[in-house]
């Protein structure tokens, strides 16, 4: 799988729209006709690519669009100019989107809300107005208007309930307020799909971490006024963030913090490995969720870090313990996940520290006598990184027990990985074979090859021994996380 495209399965009809058609001699539409929800072929990398546009905006007087590449990931979303869209392909407009039954949904909400015997029949009178209305995007927005209910009173009416600000209620899901406070605290994560609008787009294009300069991927809910700004600046010891070089530098200059707020529960020669309380260390979590949300797309993190222990990977140089990754866990996980949300931070990605976040996490769990996995939905990079361990685990495991006979619980008691974590990796590498009755593991010449090469890569690993650590205990007023 590359890690760029999209895998979900896609309409046969959309999918048609993928190959871009030759283009006309005559222009097919006028760049004034697009609009947000349209679809146009955007030249990329020498090709040309289905985009949707999520935004229009004018930067120096010219208009500027957000595209998002069809079957590409979000990574790649991107301000272009007016010159990269070929007008001599077809333009795509946005399927009408307001169903009978949405537009029912939303009047039942109001109806309820307001009470009145006089509402519901002219909810009911709108409803069937709206529906005969030809669903055309323009004929949409107009149908919009007429089932819109006003306020007794006459004047328009805001409602405050529906405003869905944290992104935690999933398309076509009703919550109220109450509920939705509910969700966020009890839900066992800190981390919901989002599918608030502005979420889809990024707001930051670059961003200062320490000494590095790096280009986030997708949204982070950060203080609007920094939006402004043409960079970020976030101090690598206390994750603080600014808007401008001085007032970054004038911050550092006082610095006083030297490493996560934590205790040091692990040190090698190369990494340490730091505890922190969300509870205890309420801000500099909430800080360490902004930033990682900047890299991390299919969860939006929330504020309420109180239910988590964050485990922070640092490196150590003579300023201090540098954040390098972490990953964060629930103190108490009803569905036995041993990682909640994990992140490297890009400038030290693929050079195996998320292996080594995940080993510690495995470690974690191997010292609480447990089994653990990470919680799911897995982003594409989460899920090609922890498939790469499994694989690497169960394969050094094997070869150098020298011998293949255990069973899939032996290997998860040794491991602390599932025992499904373990089928899903032995059926992926063909080392489950079906013979005389019953399944054996067996070791593939693909496998050997592999593990020769790993061997030669001389990566590091974290050593049990040097973990000094025992599995925090919570009282149960602890573990009440109120609001
Ligand atoms: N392309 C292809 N393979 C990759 C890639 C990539 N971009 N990144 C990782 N891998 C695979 C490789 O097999 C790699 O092993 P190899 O380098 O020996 O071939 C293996 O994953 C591990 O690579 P590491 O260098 O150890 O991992 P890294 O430090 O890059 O961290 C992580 C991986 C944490 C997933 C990182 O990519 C990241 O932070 N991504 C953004 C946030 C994210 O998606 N987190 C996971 C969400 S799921 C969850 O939170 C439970």
């Amino acid at each position: 799988m590359g890690s760029d495209t999209e895998s979900k399965s896609v309409d046969p009809v959309e999918a048609l729209k993928l190959i871009p058609p030759e283009p006309t001699k005559e222009a097919q539409f006028k760049p004034i006709q697009i609009t947000s929800g349209s679809k146009v072929y955007v030249s990329k990398d020498n090709e040309y690519r289905l985009a949707e546009i999520l935004a229009l905006h004018k930067k120096k007087g010219k208009p500027v669009y957000y595209v998002h590449y069809v079957e590409f990931n979000k990574r790649l979303d991107e301000w272009i100019d007016e010159s990269k869209i070929d007008v001599h392909r077809p333009m795509f407009l946005p399927k009408p989107t307001t169903s009978k039954k949405d537009v029912k949904k939303q009047l039942r909400k109001k109806v309820v809300k307001r009470g009145a015997a006089a509402a519901s029949a002219s909810a009911s009178a709108s409803a069937s107005a709206s529906a005969s209305v030809s669903l055309t995007p323009e004929s949409q927005s107009q149908s919009k208007s007429q089932t819109h209910t006003p306020k007794p009173g006459g004047e328009d009416e805001m409602d405050l309930d529906d405003l869905n600000v944290q992104g935690i209620v999933r398309e076509g899901e009703e919550l109220s307020r109450e509920d939705e406070i509910e969700k966020l605290r009890t839900s066992g994560s800190m981390a919901q799909t989002s599918t608030h609008e502005l979420a889809k787009i990024r707001n930051f294009t670059n961003v200062i971490i320490g000494n590095h300069e790096v280009e986030p991927w997708y949204f982070s809910p950060y203080p609007i006024e920094l939006t402004e700004e043409d960079n970020l600046y976030i101090c690598d010891f206390t994750l603080s963030y600014f808007g401008s070089r001085k007032q970054f530098e004038r911050f550092r200059s006082k610095c006083t913090l030297k490493h996560p707020p934590g205790n040091e529960i692990y040190r090698d020669d190369v990494v340490s490995f730091f505890e922190i309380d969300g509870r205890k260390q309420r801000t500099w979590c909430r800080n360490l969720c902004l930033l990682s949300k900047l890299f991390l797309d299919h969860k939006t993190l929330y504020y309420d870090v109180d239910p988590f222990l964050f485990y922070c990977m640092t490196r150590r140089d003579e300023l201090g313990h540098h954040l390098v990754g972490y990953f964060s866990k629930e103190k108490e996980s009803a569905d036995a996940y041993n990682v909640a949300c994990i992140l490297t931070l890009p400038q030290y990605q693929r050079l195996g520290y998320g292996k080594l976040l995940i080993q510690f996490s495995y470690e974690l769990s191997k010292k609480e006598g447990k089994v653990g996995s990470p919680e799911k939905p897995l982003s594409d990079l989460g899920l090609l990184s922890y498939r790469a361990y499994w694989a690497e685990t169960i394969s050094v495991l094997l070869i150098e027990n020298g011998t293949t006979d255990v069973s899939i619980d032996e290997i998860s008691q040794m491991t602390s990985m599932t025992t499904t974590d373990i089928l899903h990796t032995l059926q992926t590498l063909n080392m489950l074979k079906y013979y005389k009755g019953q399944h054996i593991i067996c070791l593939t010449d693909q496998i050997m090859e592999n593990y020769e090469k790993l061997k030669k890569k001389k990566k590091h690993t974290l050593s049990s021994d040097k973990l000094i650590w025992k599995p925090p205990v919570f009282t149960a007023s602890q573990l009440r996380f109120g609001w």
